[in-house]
């Protein structure tokens, strides 16, 4: 089953992939963090891509595009796998069309740009394997450190506020285009982002459980 998470900055897709994905048994790809990694490896690539993330921008589709060509040619994408930040606009969508990479399933979580703004502010993210907490609705265990692999969490660069509000600027004009594009292919559904974690969880999992129902 192959699924893409959409939705605003902040929306809680990588929650909701990671989740998805240890349920599923099938890698979760976000875009963001391949690219934050590639950004901490001082690679050409990677220090381009992070001027472009810093000023809440996107990063050109011809980068993006070739990361996830490479990324779903991957074995462990053979069964299946979930998309969390990509397509961004449409000529990204366009491309896994093109390239034959069948979509299932398009989950949008629907978070208000109000709750979206007040939500990042708590947002902590592990600089190392980039596991993502926020200080009140999932906090790390000592509140300081990643659970994963124990390194000090940060504020992304990107969550400043003045950031937030580009990045939700840049969601309305390029990446809110697409819930059209996949409701005219008949593969759009929407859950409606809840104040916790467990119950958006809850929701995302109905749509997941109907889709299989439904013999796809
Ligand atoms: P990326 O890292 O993908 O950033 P984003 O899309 O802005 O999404 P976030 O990671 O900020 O949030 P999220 O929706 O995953 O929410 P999360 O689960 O963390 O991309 C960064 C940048 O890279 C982009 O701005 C762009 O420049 C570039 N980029 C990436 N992909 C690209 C592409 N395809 N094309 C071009 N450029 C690209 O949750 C957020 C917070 O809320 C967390 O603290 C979480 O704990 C909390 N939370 C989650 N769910 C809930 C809930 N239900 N209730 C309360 N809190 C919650």
């Amino acid at each position: 089953m192959n699924i893409i998470f959409l939705g605003g900055p902040g929306a809680g897709k990588g929650t909701q992939a990671e989740n998805a994905s240890e349920k599923l048994k099938i890698p979760a790809i976000s875009t963001g963090v391949i690219l934050r990694e590639e950004a901490a490896s001082g690679s050409e690539r990677g220090i381009k891509a992070k001027s472009y993330m810093d000023s809440g921008a996107l990063v050109p589709d011809e980068i993006i595009i070739d990361i996830i060509k490479q990324r779903v040619a991957k074995p462990d994408c053979a069964g299946g796998f979930i998309l969390d930040g990509f397509p961004r606009t449409v000529p990204q969508a366009e491309y896994l069309e093109a390239a034959g990479i069948n979509i299932d399933l398009v989950i949008d979580i629907d978070v208000s740009d109000e709750r979206i703004i007040a939500r990042m502010g708590g947002r902590r993210s592990c600089p190392n394997c980039g596991a993502s907490y926020h200080v009140d609705y999932k906090p790390s265990r000592d509140k300081k450190s990643c659970d994963v692999c124990s390194t000090e969490l940060i504020t992304r660069d990107d969550d400043r506020p003045e950031v937030v509000l580009k990045r939700l600027k840049t969601y309305h004009e390029q990446t809110a285009p697409l819930k059209q594009f996949y409701v005219s292919k008949g593969k759009l559904k929407t859950v409606i982002g809840q104040e916790e974690v467990a119950d958006t969880t809850r929701l995302t999992f109905e749509v997941i459980n109907n889709f299989k129902q439904s013999g796809n």
